[in-house]
This record gives structure tokens, C-alpha cells and sequence, in this order.
């Protein structure tokens, strides 16, 4: 019998990689350890997805992975068994609030770096399923200095740096910043989102600080994509493991977020550019790998 779907494979062409939208790859990262940066992917990622962008969050922080205790749910599949060839991308793929769909870390997976090159071509042939499926690939990451999370980072289209107000969060960002711009070999678009600040003034001046020193020192345009004000509903939020612009839509936290998200889809995407999507970051990918 001529079914539906058989007509409408008919009408409709295929998708190709040519004419699909590009993948936008962002990832988050930071110099220091626990300055939001779990936080603030994935109420990123919800605040991309009420903007009606389709967005998948990838839990990297290898070993440390907490994006689904932050939500909490328990997933089915996980990283781990994708790595190890136990499934595919879209049965490890697990749907979280507001549509978003994230890949668990899980247990099980200790670090990129001891993939067997088997394992490592299986998951880039799996996360370039994700092409044209999502606007936005998300990708959690522990703090950079760890070998693997740095590869990751040299192989994105966009990366976003978390810092704190904290001196010792802003050197750790510098000595971040600084290691980024010397290993890669090619102008990566870097942004500074300042968290926890306690007024947008505090926000400024880090900004400004980090901005200046990245200049003056690495010849490196540092830009500010916002702050995240320090709001009590956030740690709420965690010990309720409901993501705070899920359980607290008009907390100060959420609103920076609207803000930071309306800030990312103003700038150009990545259609408009042949070098973005997730196919030339999985390619880059294969390439810092190797090395
Ligand atoms: N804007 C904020 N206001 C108040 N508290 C915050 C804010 N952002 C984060 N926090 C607090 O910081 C804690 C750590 O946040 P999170 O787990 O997102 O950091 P992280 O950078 O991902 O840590 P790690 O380096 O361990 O992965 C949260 O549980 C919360 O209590
Ligand atoms: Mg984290």
C-alpha cells in the first residue's frame, strides 16, 4: 500500500548535510572549579529552548557529570554506553524540561584521552547525527586545565568562560584564556560570562579587568556576553534539583539568563559562516585528538 510516509519521502527531499542548518557547538568551561558553570548550561540551554531553539546539552565533565542530578532525573543510557559501542545517539539521547534534550555523563567513562581510537570514530560518527537535529550543542565541561576538556574547547565554534568576581576564579580564567589562545591555532570566538557577581557594576569591572589584561598581554579581543547576578534561588533551586529558570522564572538569576540568551541569538549564526556546525567541529575534533 502507498502509505503516507512513503508520499511524503516523496514530496518532501531529503535532507542533506548541504542544505540542513549548521549545529552551533558552544562550550562552557572555566579556570577555577565550582563557579557555575553546570548551572549555567543548562538553564542556558532552557532559556535558548523558550526561545524556541532546539538545543542539546552534553555532559563532558567526565567523572564529575551532574546535569541530570541538577534536574533530577535518573537517565536510562548514559555517555558511558555510547563510548562503549552499547548505543546509539539517539538512545542515549534523554529529553529534560522545556524540550531540551541532554546526553548524561554518567559513571563508568574516566576521561576522553583513553578512548580506544574505535571508541573515540564511533562517538564523532554518533554526535554528527546531532547535525541539523539541534540549533544548539551545549557541552558541559569540567575546569580546562584537564587535557581532555582542553581539546574540547580547541574544537569548538564558540566558548564560553565562567568566572566569579573571586580573585582566584579571575587569574584562573587568565591562565585559562591564556592557554587557549596559545594552543589554538585559529581565532576561536571566546566570551566571559561573569557569575555570582553581586551588582552590575562587579560585573563590569571583572569583565573590564579581564578584557584589558587579555589584550594587553595575548593581543586577544576577550568579549563579554553578560553576568549572572548571585542569587539565593540558585542554591534553592540545586537542593531541589529543578533547574532555577524551571522552579524560579522571575528570580534575578532567571532574568540574567533571559538576557544572556536574548545576547546569543542576536549574534550571527552559524549558517552564516562554512567554517561552524557540529561536522567541522567533529573534524577538529579528530584532529586535536590525534595529537
Ligand atoms: N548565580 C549564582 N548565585 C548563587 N549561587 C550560585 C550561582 N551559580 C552557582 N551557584 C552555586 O555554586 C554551586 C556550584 O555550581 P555548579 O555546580 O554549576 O559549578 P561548576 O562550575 O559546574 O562546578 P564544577 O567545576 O565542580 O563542575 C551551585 O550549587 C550553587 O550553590
Ligand atoms: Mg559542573
Amino acid at each position: 500500500m502507498f502509505d503516507q510516509a512513503q508520499r511524503l519521502r516523496q514530496i518532501v527531499p531529503v535532507a542533506t548535510d548541504e542544505i540542513r542548518p549548521a549545529t552551533r557547538v558552544i562550550t562552557i568551561t572555566s579556570g577555577k572549579g565550582g563557579v557555575g558553570k553546570s548551572n549555567f548550561s543548562l538553564n542556558f540551554a532552557l532559556g535558548l529552548s523558550a526561545c524556541g531553539k532546539k538545543v542539546v546539552v552534553l555532559d563532558a565533565d567526565v567523572g564529575f557529570a551532574n546535569i541530570d542530578v541538577l534536574m533530577g532525573q535518573t537517565p536510562r543510557r548514559t555517555l558511558a554506553d555510547l563510548v562503549q559501542k552499547k548505543a546509539t545517539i539517539w538512545e542515549i539521547l534523554e529529553l529534560g524540561p522545556y524540550g531540551i534534550h541532554y546526553i548524561a555523563g554518567g559513571s563508568g567513562l574516566r576521561d576522553f584521552l583513553t578512548l580506544q581510537p574505535d571508541q573515540f570514530e564511533y562517538l564523532m560518527l554518533q554526535l554528527g547525527e546531532l547535525q541539523g537535529f539541534a540549533d544548539f550543542l551545549i557541552i558541559d565541561t569540567g575546569a580546562g586545565m584537564n587535557q581532555g576538556t582542553l581539546r574540547f574547547i580547541l574544537s569548538s565554534d564558540d566558548v564560553i568562560i565562567v568566572s566569579t568576581p573571586e580573585p582566584t576564579a579571575i587569574t584562573d580564567a587568565y591562565a585559562l584564556i591564556k592557554l587557549i589562545t596559545r594552543e589554538s591555532g585559529r581565532l576561536l570566538n571566546m566570551q566571559l560570562v561573569v557569575n555570582r557577581a553581586t551588582s552590575i557594576m562587579e560585573a563590569k569591572q571583572v569583565a573590564e579587568k579581564l578584557s584589558l589584561v587579555s589584550k594587553k598581554f595575548l593581543n586577544f579581543d576577550l568579549k563579554s556576553l553578560g553576568y549572572l547576578l548571585d542569587d539565593p534561588k540558585v542554591s534553592e533551586a540545586v537542593k531541589q534539583q529543578v533547574p532555577f529558570f524551571v522552579r524560579y522564572p522571575d528570580s534575578p538569576a532567571s532574568r540574567c539568563i533571559d538576557q544572556l540568551v536574548r545576547k546569543q541569538l542576536k549574534m550571527p549564526t552559524g549558517v552564516q559562516s562554512m567554517d561552524m556546525g557540529i561536522k567541522s567541529f567533529l573534524s577538529r575534533m579528530r584532529q586535536v585528538f590525534r595529537n
